[in-house]
């Protein structure tokens, strides 16, 4: 059997172990240090925006954002619904009440409509929410031209979950520049990894420097640390940042090699009638991160069974993510559709594939095998 080709894996880009050594010969193998430091340094420029904060997931970037925008018991928060439960788990953990906004089929990101619909039914009820967190899926970006007009006009502030975006463009402003504060996921399977971790961006300094307090367990200036709030342990190793450091060094060679990837297949399913690539949006460049594409539904291939047939080549594919409205925990809270109901449309037909920095070599064969099964 072939070694597995895995749908993400992480691609080293060589500057990591020196990094990595400056850490050690350093001694600084702890959760801060002048790593971490350099890398928070070296993302808020690429993205434009006064500081970063790094931290040990996405999720809890996504956590520290909420809370310090205030997100309380019963409190609303909007969320998208087509996306991966990262996004909207830390609205659990403050016992607020997520409200799931259905995708727009042009960027499979939050729709506009969706949104509307959601303002008017909460401003109708004289709840509005809290905080709305606009996912950029797959490294991809939202419609920020139809949505941010949106929340302005209702005052609510926006959390951006570029978990799966960095590095993405849109109309010439990098992701992670869209929300009041803006999250981004380095977990293993992303474009650019620390193993694990995360960030949260911004241009608000006194928000990041709330958020690094509690990060570090709320601990107060004195010897004997004083605990005036609730803490997390939440900050990212220095040896972790060290891997970040080398990534971002590489992180344009990656995005360009992941488009590479992703017009292969386009090229490759260009002759089979019931295959489609996920849309691109036209105002803006994408990370590239996974090539998903759709098989119609009249096709007599059905997405399962490109996944079981690649399965049994050791190939992994997968269904695109399920829609929060459809998972059985976050099942019972509100949710608006797009008038049609997008995501669930687009987890009927989406299969991720293979996309990794060395998948060319055996792309061929994957698409082969695909084309193949029809
Ligand atoms: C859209 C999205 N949001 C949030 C997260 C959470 O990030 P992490 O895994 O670093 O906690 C992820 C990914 O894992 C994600 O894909």
């Amino acid at each position: 059997m072939r070694e597995r080709i895995y749908l993400s894996p992480p691609h080293m880009g060589g500057n990591e172990i020196e990094y990595i050594k400056e850490a050690f010969s350093s001694n600084w193998i702890a959760p801060m240090g002048p790593q971490v430091n350099e890398f928070e340094r070296e993302v808020a420029e690429r993205i434009g925006v006064k500081g970063a904060l790094a931290l040990s997931s996405g999720t809890a970037a996504i956590h520290l954002s909420l809370k310090v925008l205030g997100v309380k018991e019963d409190d609303l928060v909007f969320c998208s619904d087509f996306t991966f439960s990262g996004s909207c788990n830390p609205i659990m953990y403050e016992k607020a009440k997520p409200v799931f906004i259905d995708a727009d089929p042009e960027t499979w990101n939050m729709s506009p409509k969706a949104l509307k619909y959601g303002l008017e039914w909460a401003k109708s009820i004289n709840k509005m929410p809290k905080a709305i967190i606009i996912v950029d899926l797959y490294g991809q970006s939202a419609d920020y031209e139809r949505l941010l007009p949106l929340c302005r006009e209702y005052g609510i502030p926006v959390i951006e979950d570029a978990a799966e975006a960095m590095g993405a463009v849109h109309n010439g402003r990098a992701c992670g520049s869209f929300g009041n504060l803006s999250v981004f996921s380095f977990n293993g399977n992303k474009i650019a990894t620390t193993s694990g971790g995360g960030m949260v961006v911004s241009d608000d300094l006194d928000a990041l420097a709330k958020m690094k307090y509690w990060s570090m367990q709320s601990k107060g200036d004195s010897l004997w640390y004083e605990h005036r709030e609730l803490g997390y342990n939440y900050r990212l190793s220095n040896i972790s940042a060290a891997i970040g450091r080398g990534q971002m060094d590489v992180l344009d060679k990656h995005i360009k090699r992941r488009e590479e990837v992703f017009k292969r297949y386009e090229e490759g399913f260009s002759n089979n009638e019931y295959i489609k690539m996920m849309p691109v949006s036209k105002a803006g460049r994408p990370n590239y991160w996974l090539s998903v594409i759709q098989i119609d539904e009249k096709s007599p291939v059905s997405p399962m069974n490109i996944i079981n047939g690649l399965g049994e080549e050791n190939i992994e594919a997968r269904p695109v993510w399920k829609p929060m409205h459809m998972q059985p925990y976050f099942e019972q809270y509100e949710f608006f559709a797009h008038d049609e109901y997008i995501g669930r449309e687009i987890f009927k037909k989406g299969v991720c594939l293979p996309s990794g920095y060395n998948v060319v070599s055996d792309q061929d064969e994957i698409i082969d095998l695909i084309n193949r099964m029809f």
